[in-house]
């Protein structure tokens, strides 16, 4: 079965086509991150208009690198929410014209639902790596992104339990927010990790909150955290030392690894506290935050001692796009009539 995904709930127009929801035929993901660059995080109006010149060129092109024509596919599937509107709204009323005018079926997708099966597709890529075991039921999945921090058990396909998310910021967000008032580039994950993995000590007298971590539940709360970071930036006793008012260079990036240690301490605690909790066979990770290396190796480290298998998608499946989007209708089949379909910013579980 060839279903035909597209992605459009954030900055990025994604068109994937995937055959049986594991083997990718073509993925095209096109981002209007660097438009949003100077503002220092998404400016919603800015993505809608990108994603609409955008997303009759990239189905396009998924299509022509897969190999095949719109009537070789057998199912449409969309990204429903959550998700900024102007975005969704774009995806979702193409894959309703494409599934009317074709006459093929239409099949929604919870976009969170479509980060934890990024790792069903990651068999195809690593099936030749021996030590690579497909995700097994019940599983734990964290979803940690630019909107999302949430932890999820899956006992099966389609049945899904919310354990818990934010209370306030994502993540992915405060990764964000604290780059800026970093000085770093928009999206800010990537570059906290760079200047973070320059910390050459790699041991600081500094010390953030861990917010959360020892409460009893699977919620999140990372809004102290970075209220924390700005403080210190801002009020830094060495900044008032310093002729230009400046931090020295590596107090930047101490602050940085500090930073990334704390946010990686909670979600890592979380996840693990839950894996034991149910009893849990994998841990599978999505979302644009799972590309963090020391999240990587800190929950593979983990999972090794706990004896529970610990799956991440590859990175260029991490961030959003319409293969996992593919993937995830496959396994749900959740088939909508494309006229009744709405899009669902505050979609949730
Ligand atoms: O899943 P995604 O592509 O879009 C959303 O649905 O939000 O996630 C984007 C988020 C951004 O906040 C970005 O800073 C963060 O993922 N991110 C990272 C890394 N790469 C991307 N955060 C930490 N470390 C990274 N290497
Ligand atoms: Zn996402």
């Amino acid at each position: 079965m060839v279903i035909l995904g597209i992605e459009t709930t954030c900055d990025e127009t994604g068109v994937g086509v995937v055959e049986n929801g594991k083997k990718i035929l073509s993925n095209v993901v096109s981002s209007s991150a660097i438009l949003h660059k100077k503002y220092g995080g998404i400016v919603p109006e800015v993505a809608a208009r990108e994603q609409l010149k955008l997303i009759v060129p990239v189905i396009d092109e998924a299509l022509l690198s897969a190999r095949c024509k719109l009537a070789d596919v057998d199912a449409i599937a969309v990204a429903y929410g959550p998700g900024l509107i102007g975005s969704l709204l774009i995806g979702v009323e193409t894959a309703k014209t494409l599934s009317l005018s074709l006459d093929k079926p239409l099949i929604r997708v919870n976009h969170l639902v479509g980060h934890v099966y990024a790792n069903w597709i990651s068999q195809k890529l690593k099936v030749k790596n021996q030590n690579w075991v497909p995700p097994k039921f019940p599983l734990v999945s964290l979803i940690v992104s630019g909107g999302h921090t949430d932890l999820i058990l899956m006992a099966d396909h389609r049945k899904y339990r919310w354990l818990g998310g934010t209370r306030d910021d994502a993540a992915g967000e405060v990764f964000d927010k604290v780059a800026r008032v970093l000085g770093l580039r928009y999206p800010g994950g990537p570059e906290i990790e760079k200047l973070a993995a320059s910390y050459q000590l790699q041991k600081t007298s500094l010390k953030f909150p861990r917010p959360m971590i020892d409460e009893g539940n699977f919620d999140f709360s990372f809004a102290g955290l970075k209220t924390a970071v700005v403080n210190l930036v801002t009020r830094d006793p060495l900044r008032r030392r310093s002729e230009a008012s400046q931090l020295p260079e590596t107090r930047y990036s101490e602050i940085a690894y500090e930073f990334q240690n704390a946010v990686v301490d909670v979600l890592v605690t979380k996840t693990i506290k839950a894996a034991k909790k149910f009893g849990v066979k994998s841990i599978v990770i999505g979302g644009g935050v799972a590309a963090n290396a020391v999240l990587r190796s800190r929950l593979f480290g983990a999972g090794k001692k706990f004896e529970v298998t610990v799956l991440f998608p590859e990175k260029s499946l991490s961030i959003d796009n319409g293969v996992m989007i593919a993937a995830a209708a496959f396994f749900e089949k959740n088939i909508v009539d494309p006229l009744k379909l709405q899009s669902n910013p505050s979609l949730h579980f």
